[in-house]
């Protein structure tokens, strides 16, 4: 009898270990709620639209949120001594946009940092948050911008939208291969 009991106690805890591994993922905080690689470069007439629709100035911190190679940042760096900060989820991408600094050439102005964008911890310093992300992202993201946004800030996106907030403006702009959709929202003071 005694010898028929440490095996079934063995096999209940074999039985539970699946579940027990799927309660460590469920808890497991590091797990991006949103990581989708697709990279796809905004095209350059597109982010002078999306300069020209949030006024991005030189007194401007801007976020680009999914920064892939930073091109954004480093494009309003150098045309108006814009602050920018990019982050992005893979580390590739951050290499690349590390590796695009000297040719841009302006100095500390650009900061990456290879992280998810869901959990920006400094976006309230943002005075510009520029997104080139689907739907999903743009929806999950949609609670953080409202908590930690600062009234008067302007949100630019290439093409996707929110579900729940419309747009300020939505333009159209033409780049060599196709049309694109360039949105504005301005958080109000009611951060809507
Ligand atoms: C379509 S690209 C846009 C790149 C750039 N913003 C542009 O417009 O040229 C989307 C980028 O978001 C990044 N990404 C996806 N999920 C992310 C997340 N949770 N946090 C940070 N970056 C993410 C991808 O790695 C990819 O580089």
């Amino acid at each position: 009898m005694r010898k028929l009991l440490v095996p079934a106690a063995l096999l209940a805890c074999l039985a539970l270990m699946p579940f027990a591994g799927a309660q460590d993922k469920k808890d497991n905080k590091e797990e991006p709620k949103y990581a989708n690689l697709t990279y796809v470069p905004t095209a350059d007439e597109v982010i002078d639209k999306m300069f020209e629709m949030a006024k991005v100035g030189k007194d401007d911190v801007i976020f680009d949120l999914g920064c892939g190679d930073a091109r954004i940042l480093y494009k309003a760096a150098k045309k108006y001594g814009t602050r920018g900060v990019g982050l992005d989820i893979n580390g590739e991408r951050i290499k690349e946009a590390m590796d695009q600094a000297a040719k841009y050439n302006v100095g500390t102005l650009v900061e990456v940092r290879h992280g998810d964008a869901l959990k920006p911890k400094d976006v309230s310093d943002a005075t510009v948050v520029a997104l080139y992300m689907f739907p999903e992202f743009m929806n999950l993201w949609l609670p953080i911008a409202k908590e930690k946004l600062k009234p008067g800030t302007r949100i630019v996106s290439h093409d996707y939208s929110f579900s729940d907030w419309t747009p300020d403006q939505s333009v159209t702009v033409k780049s060599a291969t196709r049309e694109h959709k360039v949105h504005l929202w301005i958080v109000k003071g009611d951060k809507k």
